[in-house]
């Protein structure tokens, strides 16, 4: 009889390790697809539904590790991954991991090198949706490491997130993805939070302004392209838009935030940015100019 471990075919057995609500998520894509699935978790309880529905429970890592080709990892910390997998021992060998779980890029090659050590493959995945969203055809997943984990279980991967794409070799390039686009989410919420509450103390609606400011906003993300390209090119120079431009507009937000009693720190700290730029020369250069101070630490 052949073992859920010795199945080569299209649909191999996955084992899932960490049962949170991520964990749980995706161990759920892999039996409504129609895979094996061996679950583990250090609270075994939370692996009762899942039983229920057709998952194996393991009684160790180890013996979780031992079922099957594909060891999928999703619990909180690489140190904690990284912990858990420790427990595997040597039947980790030969296996492919994918860990999903997040941390930084540094955390995440630290895990990659450990599990190349014991003689495993490894593929790092950033996931950027909720566990709700897992299973959906656009929910993305930022994936990096083994080239040939991904080519293998790409079926597999697929029942997880639809978009699913090899970003990297580096295991530790999707969690900096991840990091990156959160980073431009908060950066943009800030100031559409604050531009909300400039708005409410005049009793405006933020939905109305909304509506009526669509086109505005909207041509915000069709202006990142440009902003990229210059920032590639570290070039800057503009004939519009420059930061002498955005100096003023910048300076009226923070005196109606302070006129109108709302908070201006974020406001204020966009003006000291522009500010230094415009002193140290760069009043006809792009927006984009103010990388150079980030890069600088
Ligand atoms: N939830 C989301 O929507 C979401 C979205 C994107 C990414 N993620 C990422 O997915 C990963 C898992 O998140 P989650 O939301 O599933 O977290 P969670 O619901 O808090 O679950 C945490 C998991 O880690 C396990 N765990 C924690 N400490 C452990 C330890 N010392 N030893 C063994 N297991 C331990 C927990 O086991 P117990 O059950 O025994 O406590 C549980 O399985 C995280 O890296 C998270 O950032 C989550």
């Amino acid at each position: 009889m052949t073992t859920a471990s010795e199945r080569t075919d299209a649909k191999p057995a996955v084992t899932v390790i960490g049962l949170g609500e991520m964990g749980f998520a995706l161990a759920g894509a892999f039996l409504d697809g129609g895979h094996a699935t061996t679950v583990w978790n250090r609270t075994p309880d939370r692996a009762v539904d899942l039983v229920a529905r057709g998952a194996e429970r393991a009684a160790s890592v180890r013996d979780a590790v031992a079922a099957s080709p594909l060891v999928v990892v999703s619990v909180k910390g690489n140190a904690t991954a990284r912990a858990v997998l420790e427990s595997a021992g040597d039947a980790l060998a030969g296996r492919s991991v994918l860990n999903l779980t997040d941390g930084t890029s540094a955390e995440a090659r630290a895990v990659a090198e450990w599990v190349g050590d014991q003689g495993a493959q490894y593929l790092h995945g950033q996931i950027m949706t909720i566990a709700p969203g897992i299973g959906g055809a656009e929910s993305v997943i930022f994936y990096g490491g083994s080239d040939a984990v991904f080519g293998q279980f790409k079926a597999t991967l697929q029942l997880v997130g639809g978009r699913g794409t090899l970003i990297s070799a580096d295991a530790g390039v999707p969690a900096l993805y991840g990091m990156a686009v959160h980073g431009t989410m908060w950066g943009a919420l800030n100031g559409f939070l604050h531009a909300a509450a400039l708005l409410s103390s005049e009793g405006i609606e933020t939905r109305r302004f909304l509506d009526d400011a669509r086109p505005s906003v909207d041509a915000l993300l069709g202006f990142l392209p440009v902003i990229a390209d210059e920032v590639d090119r570290g070039e800057y120079a503009t004939p519009y838009g420059a930061l002498q431009h955005h100096r003023p507009s910048v300076e009226d937000l923070v005196r109606e935030s302070e006129a109108r009693n709302i908070d201006a720190e974020f406001p204020r700290y966009t003006l000291g940015l522009v500010n230094k730029a415009v002193q140290n020369g760069h009043a006809h250069d792009s927006y984009s100019q103010l990388v150079e101070h980030f890069r600088k630490k």
